[in-house]
């Protein structure tokens, strides 16, 4: 029996959490949320890591993707229902290329507490602390906006309630039923891979029609007409993540009861931290960010710790080292991997190794790296013998201009037009859908030489 307690992170320490000062407004604000319902159970937590489990055997593709930043502003259904249809494209796409199940994991719900690489941010002169996500402080550049204020905890606990739920009424109500494969399109997505998804959604009905009229999807017809759709987000705030955590009654095991999966990030993963302490104590499965900074002993001690019972589906090593990079640092931890004899899921971030500052001054990610990211990855998979597992997006049902490059370019010049992200530039509609008919490329070509059994 684990001697585990959900509030053993506070001896341990911390890094990128914010100090709140006025600690009885904290202390009410978490005890108010200790006796909210959790916004997951842990059957679902459990279904997603058999789900994992597959994915990590090669028998199952992940793809996990949403805001590098929720917001309370952007909060809206049509923000939501615009994420969820380009992941349902995307998924489809994964599905009909690689002829492999796709585990959809939005980066939603929950997705609120920013890691930032310097404590406070000047502009014109002035300094003041860093904007850490709507969860912990305002992104006004004032100094009001900038102070922590732990109230926000329950403006975020209620918007991810009211996220779940559409999320969960979509993914069961009929929304996400394949037969409605044509709905899914957005407005503006209408160029190559829009033509590209249209033709295949074409082909899709014809085969459901078929089915149909052959009288093959009687027996079938939920798993035809509903999704199975999970929720995910750094477990970055702790104060917010103890409140939520909850024993499940049927086994005595402790849950994150704040989202389905959680991840650690790469600036918060010191093998002897707060945030290590707090994952490992949890049943849900858990992403690791590996950057070019993880070294083969704090990865064995931080598997070792994480996943101690080497259970397969547990452990999701996300790796985000920068295209041209992947290189360098993917057989490494692969060697440390394969040693230890660990299950785990290797997941690509081809994102967060991928900013850089454009000519206007705008943070951004050239399409063309975040894809050579993804193409490296799955290279080094295939001749490494092990298997890519999935990908990790940061992206949008907008049409934003954030990163540059894809079919419908985006310039440097254009990064202006619709810039909002609060925090990390995302792939717009376009380009993710893009990214997904490139990455069930990759995919149909790894399976011509057959994944190979986990490592
Ligand atoms: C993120 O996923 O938004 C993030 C901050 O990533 P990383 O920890 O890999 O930098
Ligand atoms: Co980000």
């Amino acid at each position: 029996m684990s001697t585990w307690q959900k509030s053993d992170w506070r001896q341990k320490p911390r890094v990128q959490m914010p100090d709140y000062t006025d600690t009885a407004a904290l202390n009410a604000v978490e005890a108010q949320l200790s006796k909210y319902p959790p916004l997951v159970f842990a059957g679902e937590a459990r279904s997603l890591k058999q789900k994992l489990a597959a994915v990590s055997r090669g028998e199952a593709f992940l793809l996990q993707g949403g805001d590098c930043a929720e917001s309370f502003s952007e909060f809206s259904a049509d923000t939501i229902r615009d994420t969820f249809k380009v992941l349902l494209q995307m998924a489809v796409v994964l599905t009909y290329g690689a002829k492999l199940p796709v585990v959809k994991v939005g980066r939603m719900a929950g997705q609120f507490a920013k890691p930032r690489s310097a404590p406070t941010e000047t502009v014109n002169g002035v300094e003041l602390p860093s904007y850490r996500g709507d969860i912990i402080n305002g992104f006004d550049f004032t100094e009001e906006a900038r102070v922590p204020d732990p109230q926000r905890m329950l403006q975020a606990y209620t918007q991810a309630a009211a996220s779940l739920n559409l999320l969960r009424a979509f993914s069961k109500g009929g929304f996400a039923d394949i037969h409605r494969v044509h709905s899914w399109t957005l407005g503006f997505t209408d160029r190559d891979e829009a033509r590209k998804y249209r033709e295949m959604a074409e082909r899709i009905s014809d085969t459901l029609a078929f089915m149909s009229a052959a009288g093959v999807d009687g027996g079938n017809s939920n798993k035809l007409s509903t999704v199975d759709f999970y929720t995910s987000h750094e477990a970055l705030l702790l104060e917010y993540e103890e409140a939520l955590c909850r024993v499940d009654s049927t086994t005595g095991q402790n849950v994150a009861g704040s989202g389905h999966m959680i991840w650690i990030g790469d600036r918060t993963r010191q093998p002897d931290g707060a945030h290590v302490e707090f994952a490992r104590g949890v049943i849900n499965p858990i992403g690791l960010k590996c950057g070019p900074s993880t070294t083969e002993e704090d990865l064995k001690v931080l598997i070792e710790k994480l996943n101690p019972e080497n259970e397969a589906g547990r452990l999701t090593l996300i790796a985000r080292f920068g295209a041209g990079k992947v290189g360098d640092h993917l057989p490494r931890l692969i060697k440390t991997v394969r040693e230890l004899g660990a299950n785990v899921v290797w997941s690509c971030d081809p994102m967060h190794g991928n900013t850089i500052k454009s000519a206007t001054g705008y943070k951004t990610r050239p399409f063309d790296n975040v894809l050579g990211e993804v193409q490296e990855f799955f290279a080094i998979h295939r001749a490494e013998g092990t298997v890519a597992g999935g990908v990790h997006f940061e992206m949008t049902g907008k049409d934003v201009t954030e990163c540059t490059g894809g079919v419908r370019a985006v310039t440097d010049e254009d990064l202006s037009d619709r810039y909002h992200t609060a925090c990390d530039p995302r792939l717009n509609a376009s380009q993710a859908l893009e990214l997904a008919f490139l990455v069930a490329e990759e995919l149909a070509g790894q399976g011509d030489s057959g994944q190979a059994a986990a490592v």
